[in-house]
């Protein structure tokens, strides 16, 4: 890899979006504790950090497995479809202060610079997400949970973000804030930038608290120095 950053210039930006873009993992919490609660299944803000970056349905299934329940197929969906509808009262009065810190700054001076940005997040809800931060035009493509067919640690929601960008792959750099995802980035040839600490994302090609106060030049050469 240390080799690509050096000869290889960076041209495609992939974004994952709960927990990079927008601290959207307290609202999952608030409508999940509410299912758990629900079912008599305890459910604590620890537990809530093993569904990020995880689809809804597995999310389910982890807080089954911790109530050491089990349900039908059908019964699943029902339980899914309830979270959802709770998810999004809370989502829908998502205001545009809610971008965390820099994001906007970031996007937008990087798209000035020509790079092309896609988000590849496993929500079904992102565009909805995107429209109520006010932020949907700083993306030249959106892969979401609708267009995926496999969740990180997979790949696909990247290569479809490079190849909708029409970027090689490692030309890219992915940011994100779950492991799985990391995991998908190299899975796809591709950096990961970490968003967060190293106790979580240890596998991150970089680390950064967020996107605060950092250019994408920056990163490059922090990518390079990393990799010397
Ligand atoms: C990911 C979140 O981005 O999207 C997960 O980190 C969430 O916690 C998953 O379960 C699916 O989201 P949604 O909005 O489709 O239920
Ligand atoms: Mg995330």
């Amino acid at each position: 890899m240390q080799e690509i950053v050096k000869k290889k210039e960076i041209k495609g930006l992939l974004f994952d979006l709960d927990g990079v873009i927008v601290d959207t993992a307290k609202y999952h919490y608030l409508a999940w504790k509410k299912l758990a609660d629900d079912m008599g299944i305890p459910f604590t803000t620890g537990n809530n950090e093993r569904l990020k970056g995880v689809s809804r349905k597995r999310s389910l299934e982890i807080i089954l497995e911790i109530g050491n329940l089990s349900l039908s197929e059908e019964e699943k969906e029902k339980n899914c479809e309830k979270k959802n509808a709770l998810y999004l009262t809370y989502i829908k009065q998502l205001t545009e202060e809610e971008v965390l810190p820099g994001v906007r700054k970031f996007l937008t001076e990087a798209r000035a610079k020509g790079y092309k940005i896609a988000l590849g997040s496993a929500s079904r809800n992102a565009v909805l997400i995107l429209d109520r931060l006010g932020i949907k035009e700083l993306f030249d493509e959106i892969i979401d949970g609708n267009a995926v067919s496999k969740a990180k640690p997979d790949p696909e929601v990247f290569i479809m973000g490079a190849k909708s960008l029409k970027v090689p792959y490692d030309n890219c750099i992915v940011f994100e804030d779950a492991a799985a995802g990391i995991e998908a980035a190299h899975n796809a040839g591709m950096f990961a930038v970490g968003i967060g600490s190293s106790e979580n994302l240890p596998q991150a090609d970089l680390l950064l608290p967020g996107l605060n106060n950092i250019t994408i030049e920056e990163i490059c050469k922090r990518l390079q120095e990393v990799r010397k």
